[in-house]
């Protein structure tokens, strides 16, 4: 997507120095755009738990490099125990997002296909492209498939601007490319649909304040950023159409794990009779599970997150200040889980199911 008019992704290998990764260090955004370079497999696990990069599909991304950049590093005669210990720090890097173990599984799966050393790093190098290729590529064609949705409401509504809340960012920042709940919003200014979303500022980590605004602002799409609090109101009064938002781990199910609050966001929508839409790749889709309340891993961060918030001065330096008084306990879940009952529709790459486990295993008949 655009930066200043400039199209990037937010993860690519260097094209002269196939040994460097570049990403964008989100951290510092919407203010500052920085891009940082990584070069072993402690930077990637260091960007990804420290969240330079964030978002389900680039975890998973920046996780296919650094199984790469580990093997790139790896000695011949401990070659296995290297990859073990590489993979592990990896896994433990962030611990809610189903695509982190998925593109390491996969990694190591095309690696095992290759005897000799040589071979092995290059395949390393090849799939961890093709995941970020695919992640790209699928969230293109949820672009695709979610704008059906936006058109039906705008023919409802006769043209008129049709209202979209979003929480946290599942745009591209989230991803490799086009982002997953972002893609149908930038299909539908494509083909010159009214539109206009509600972009909830997503504490602790402000991704929708700092990120989606600043992506939605970069792509000319008009939005109002709102507090995490605002959106029932909102709902109750007709001013929000459809809800759309990401998924970080899917159950076969449909239970969907996304930023804490979207489960408060659901409940609002179910009573005020509003479609509530979760966008992903099947890269999110943890087939293993079932019930996403009992079996889905949510991440606990540090305090120090929900206390302390850091901002621009009017100076132009960046300060961080303390909230509540110093030492007030406080808990930081990240994520929670949806139940598949509040789910109107899942938006994938293969087309928009209901969020049941027959109807994703009709889009996906190859799981059993
Ligand atoms: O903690 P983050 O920023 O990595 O969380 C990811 C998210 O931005 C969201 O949960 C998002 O809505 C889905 S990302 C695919």
């Amino acid at each position: 997507m655009l930066v200043n008019g400039v199209p990037y992704r937010t993860i690519w290998p260097d094209p002269y120095d196939p040994s460097v990764i570049h990403i964008i260090d989100q951290r510092h955004l919407p203010h500052c755009f920085v891009l940082e370079t990584l070069r072993s497999v402690d930077d990637v696990v260091r960007a990804i738990s420290e969240m330079h990069v964030r978002g389900a599909g680039l975890i998973g991304a920046a996780a296919g490099f650094g199984v790469y950049l580990a093997a790139l590093a790896a000695p011949e005669h401990s070659f296995a125990t290297h990859m073990q210990t590489s993979t592990a720090k990896l896994i433990l890097s962030r611990p809610t997002a189903r695509n982190l173990a998925w593109a390491v599984d996969r990694t190591l799966a095309a690696m095992t296909g290759e005897s000799t050393l040589s071979a092995k790093k290059e395949k390393a190098f090849i799939t961890a492209c093709e995941i970020a290729d695919e992640d790209a590529e699928f969230c293109r064609q949820i672009g695709f498939h979610g704008l059906s949705i936006i058109k039906e409401i705008s023919k409802r509504k006769n043209g008129a601007p049709v209202n979209i809340l979003t929480h946290c960012n599942a745009g591209w920042l989230a991803f490799v490319d086009y982002g997953s709940a972002t893609s149908p919003i930038y299909a539908a200014k494509q083909a010159g649909i009214d539109l206009h979303v509600w972009v909830d500022e997503t504490r602790p980590w402000l991704q929708g304040a700092k990120l989606t605004a600043w992506e939605l602002a970069q792509e000319e799409v008009p939005y109002t950023l709102i507090v995490d609090n605002a959106g029932g109101h909102l709902m109750q009064h007709g001013l929000v159409d459809l809800v759309i938002v990401g998924s970080d781990r899917t159950t076969r199910t449909g239970d969907v794990a996304n930023k804490i609050g979207t489960y408060l966001k659901a409940v609002a929508a179910k009573d005020n009779n509003i479609p509530f839409y979760v966008a992903l790749p099947s890269s999110t889709i943890d087939w293993r599970i079932s019930d996403g309340l009992a079996e889905i891993p949510i991440e606990h961060r540090s305090a120090d997150e929900v206390n302390k918030i850091t901002g621009l001065t009017n100076n132009n330096t960046f300060e961080t200040i303390t909230i509540p008084l110093t030492n007030t306990p406080a808990a930081n879940y990240v994520f929670d889980v949806t139940p598949a009952r509040l789910v109107t529709g899942l938006i994938t790459e293969r087309g928009v199911v209901a969020a049941n486990e027959k109807a994703l295993l009709s889009l996906f008949p190859e799981v059993v």
